[in-house]
């Protein structure tokens, strides 16, 4: 990791539990968070992917452990709360980072299709964020981090189920900030701009050729090209980038920050052309 703007030991006895924390940007945040000294937790449906990422994380001297969690389901969310809980006491941050997405028109959209990213994404954030509730309220705060896009600001093709649910976490994290304040828990919300992690390569992978085969360096040239026209900041997104605001929003600098949607993005959405029809 690059040498770190935040103090040593920022977070040290404190508790993160961060859903989808296994991969992409939830790993990067658990590597920023752990290196600063908290308690990181990973929490995702494959038992698997969390737990040899939490290991990778204590081979470097850090405190980390998995749970395996579907976001959709509330009363597994609440049994890990509670197992946690009874672990360590308190959770300090929840970062609301697991999603699902994947390109598809609308129209052909099936209910399940539908129902798998609106569950994932907006019930997901909406249940973990109301599980960890009460244990925040209990040791006088807390503090939960959303994450969530750009994409719905003006609308994006061929994503109606992944912008619907993130402009209902968008709405969620101003809501909650007003309903939770009186408890001492900030809510507030970190909209990444492109960042490619191997779970959005995959899920926006360019369809393979006649005879099977996937171009991946067709895919990478034009996702160069992507990010020297269309980023004003010229390149794409890390996880790191993520996880400073993540600490930031978490540390006592954010003390005074609640409901707020910060763009990390290199300016890409403000630069945006407008989109061509996709018929
Ligand atoms: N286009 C259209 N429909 C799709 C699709 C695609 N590319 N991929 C999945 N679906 C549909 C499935 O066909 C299914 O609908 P059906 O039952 O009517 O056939 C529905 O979505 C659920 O798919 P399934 O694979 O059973 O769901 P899941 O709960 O195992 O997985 C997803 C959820 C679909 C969101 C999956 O992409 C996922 O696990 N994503 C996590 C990683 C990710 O998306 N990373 C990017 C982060 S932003
Ligand atoms: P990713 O690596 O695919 O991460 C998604 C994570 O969510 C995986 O670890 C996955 O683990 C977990 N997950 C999926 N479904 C789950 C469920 N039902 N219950 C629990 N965990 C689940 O993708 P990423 O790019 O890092 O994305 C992370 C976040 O950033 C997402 O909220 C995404 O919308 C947001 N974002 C990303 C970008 C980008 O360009 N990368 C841009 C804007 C916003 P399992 O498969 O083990 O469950």
């Amino acid at each position: 990791m690059s040498q770190s703007v935040f103090r040593e030991g920022l977070f040290d006895g404190q508790v993160a539990l961060i859903t989808g924390g296994g991969s992409g940007i939830g790993r990067g945040i658990a590597d920023v968070l752990a290196s600063l000294g908290a308690h990181v937790v990973l929490a995702s449906r494959k038992l698997e992917r969390v737990e040899a990422a939490a290991m990778e994380i204590r081979a470097d001297g850090r405190k980390a452990s998995a749970v395996a969690v579907d976001v959709r389901e509330p009363e597994r969310v609440q049994s890990a709360v509670a197992d946690i809980q009874r672990a360590h006491g308190r959770i300090d941050l929840l970062v609301n980072n697991a999603a699902g997405n994947f390109y598809a028109p609308s129209e052909s959209l099936s209910p399940n299709a539908w129902k798998s990213v609106i569950e994932i994404d907006l019930y997901g954030t909406f249940f973990c964020s109301q599980a960890v509730l009460p244990v925040m309220r209990a040791q006088g705060g807390g503090s939960i981090v959303n994450i969530s896009m750009t994409l719905h600001y003006r609308g994006w093709p061929l994503m109606a189920h992944a912008t619907a649910a993130k402009a209902g976490i968008d709405a969620l994290t101003r809501t909650l900030a007003l309903e939770w304040a009186r408890d001492r828990v900030r809510i507030n919300a970190i909209a990444p701009g492109p960042i490619p992690t191997e779970g959005v390569k995959k899920a926006f992978a360019p369809p393979p050729s006649a005879d099977g085969v996937v171009d991946v360096f067709a895919q990478e040239r034009a996702m160069e090209s992507y990010a020297k026209k269309m980023i004003p900041l010229q390149r794409f997104g890390t996880p790191e980038d993520i996880a400073q605001m993540v600490a930031f929003l978490a540390s006592p600098a954010g003390a005074w920050i609640t409901g707020a949607i910060m763009v990390v993005d290199g300016g890409e959405w403000l630069a945006k052309p407008p989109m061509p029809s996709p018929r």
